[in-house]
């Protein structure tokens, strides 16, 4: 682990050593390529025509499977040599468990924050429990999904982690239960928490998800990577089987999207969206809407329509269509249920013929080990999605935030999150359109949700779908950048005057935000901020909270 991490220190080194050579050639470089960008069509269009060529290879693979720019950032998480080691700090008799709550990456964020809670506190973790009892009812724990031992050895010098309680005299030491609010920063844990501690010796967090702020001290934010990114692995069956999935996708061709698509009925009735159904999914949505108390009360159907919408599964093929990828494309989908089933999914599969799911490319018997556990199941869509060369999300849940952030530090391979507000009316009015019209402005509108480098400003978004302390950018990209940038994270716009052919849209990703100030309140006040954004709702009906908490 260490000579991992020092590694990025080298190369740093290395290019300070190097910058006044390489911003020589990058600036000649960079002449030459202004002179060319104004000559060439633009790389859209390239990738348009190829897209009806219809082959997978050829110049338009540079444009579709990889971000500009993407070699040089890198996830960078060591850290400081200042940062004092566990046993420096970890006081004795100081003990803190947690419990995690929703679905599989949900969990996931409740396991990162647990770790820097513990290091804020001195505590000595034990291995969080997992939530057996939500929606998603998966007995398996945390071992069953996680490397336990090599978690607890990845952060030995972060933070000392236990399997169980001690015991003292005899019987093992009990935990004091209790909640601590969300988004609790710092000084938070250490008024609100630290004196139980003190007093209990052993307390445990329950429904310990998004408790921990967004805006922490550097160091904490590497070590929110150091856990998300690399301690935190899945067993071997789960590895080996996903790894066996990618295998057979990459067998099929060269290279793959993954889409991970959310349509369950319940959702969709929750989005109260209109999909196109006509009055047979009125009726279907408005029976499901009922079943849920909540909803019915404070949900009503219409009034949330621009943007707020997950995309069906048709327009999400129209979107990759419009982006350039071609029928000849392969494509692994993760869903659940998907409303309607196989009529829904039929137009997406007419543009990807070549579509496959873990029960396409796996036998019942290879998944059965999986298929009765909903968080291995999530798992190993998940490795899928996660080696994929292009991601895809109709959804803004918990998943597709991890993976974008995940994607980012690990060399931002392309990761496309539908701009619905824009796209929704572009979707209304495409029966008007040619399709050249149609998809030069699904391009534009895209642009900026793409996962290319700093398409998101830092402290944006959660820190799991943001992680930008945790990406650092290289010399040779500062250097060959700064003349033309206008303004932080709009370096991309630079060439605008030559991709653009559309509508000038300068905003910045518009999924809407964890908000940003960490406040200790639970957040109500996001009526009408998109309904995409599940969790940062204020929910009455746990179970509904758990079915959207994937
Ligand atoms: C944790 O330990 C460090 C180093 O001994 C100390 O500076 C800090 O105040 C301690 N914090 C808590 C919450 O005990
Ligand atoms: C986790 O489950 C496995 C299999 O059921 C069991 O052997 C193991 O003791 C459990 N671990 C904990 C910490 O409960
Ligand atoms: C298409 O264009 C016509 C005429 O401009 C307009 O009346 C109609 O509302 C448009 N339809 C859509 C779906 O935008
Ligand atoms: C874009 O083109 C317009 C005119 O075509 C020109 O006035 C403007 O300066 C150009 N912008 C950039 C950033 O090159
Ligand atoms: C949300 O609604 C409030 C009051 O209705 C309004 O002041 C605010 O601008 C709205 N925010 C957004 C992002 O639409």
């Amino acid at each position: 682990m260490a000579s991992q991490r020092r590694r990025h220190h080298h190369c740093h080194k290395r290019f300070r050593l190097m910058a006044p050579v390489i911003s020589g050639i990058a600036a000649a470089l960079l002449v030459l390529f202004s002179l060319l960008s104004i000559l060439a069509p633009s790389p859209n269009d390239t990738v348009y025509l190829h897209s009806h060529s219809s082959s997978s290879g050829g110049k338009s693979d540079r444009h579709v499977w990889s971000s500009k720019n993407a070699e040089h950032f890198h996830g960078c998480s060591d850290a400081n040599n200042k940062f004092l080691k566990a046993e420096a700090i970890t006081k004795p008799n100081r003990y803190l468990g947690i419990a995690t709550s929703g679905g599989l990456n949900q969990q996931r964020t409740g396991i990162t924050d647990a770790v820097v809670a513990a290091r804020i506190l001195n505590a000595t973790l034990v291995i969080p429990k997992l939530d057996q009892k939500s929606f998603w009812k998966d007995s398996s724990n945390f071992s069953e999904i996680f490397d336990v031992d090599w978690f607890i050895s990845y952060l030995s010098k972060d933070v000392k982690i236990i399997k169980q309680l001690p015991r003292k005299g005899g019987k093992t030491l009990s935990a004091y239960s209790m909640r601590v609010p969300r988004k609790c920063n710092e000084r938070c844990y250490i008024n609100r928490i630290l004196p139980v501690l003190m007093k209990k010796h052993a307390v445990q967090l329950n429904k310990f998800d998004y408790r921990l702020a967004n805006r922490l001290d550097t160091e904490y934010q590497k070590l929110r990577c150091r856990v998300n990114y690399h301690a935190l692995r899945f067993t071997n069956p789960i590895l080996a089987m996903g790894k066996k999935l990618v295998r057979r996708m990459r067998m099929n061709s060269k290279h793959y999207i993954a889409l991970h698509l959310r349509f369950e009925p319940d959702m969709l009735a929750f989005s109260g969206c209109d999909y196109g159904g006509g009055e047979k999914e009125q009726k279907e949505l408005g029976a499901i809407r009922r079943r849920w108390k909540t909803l019915h009360r404070s949900n009503p159907d219409k009034a949330r329509r621009q943007g707020k919408c997950p995309l069906t599964p048709e327009e999400v093929g129209l979107m990759l269509r419009a982006l350039g990828y071609g029928s000849d494309v392969h494509i692994y989908v993760a869903s659940g249920e998907v409303y309607g089933g196989e009529e829904t999914l039929a137009p997406l599969k007419a543009f990807f013929p070549n579509f496959h799911s873990k029960d396409t490319i796996a036998t019942k018997e290879e998944l059965e080990p999986f298929s009765k556990f909903s968080s291995r199941m999530a798992a190993l869509d998940f490795i899928v999605c996660d080696e994929s060369d292009v991601f895809v999300t109709n959804n803004n849940g918990n998943m597709a935030k991890i993976l974008a952030g995940r994607r980012k530090y690990f060399g931002h391979k392309p990761t496309i999150r539908p701009n619905a507000k824009k796209l929704y009316r572009l979707f209304l009015s495409r029966s008007n359109l040619t399709w050249e019209v149609f998809a030069s402005n699904v391009r534009t509108f895209q642009r900026g949700f793409m996962g290319e480098p700093k398409e998101v400003r830092p402290g944006r978004s959660g820190f799991h779908e943001n992680p930008s302390t945790c990406i650092c950018e290289d010399s040779v990209a500062k250097v060959e950048r700064s003349p033309l940038r206008r303004k932080y994270g709009k370096d991309i716009a630079t060439k605008k005057n030559v991709t653009n052919d559309g509508p000038d849209v300068d905003d910045e990703s518009e999924w809407p935000d964890m908000d940003d100030d960490d406040d200790l309140s639970d957040e109500k006040d996001m009526s009408n901020e998109t309904i995409l954004d599940y969790d940062t709702l204020n929910f009455e009906d746990t179970e509904l909270e758990e079915f959207l908490s994937d």
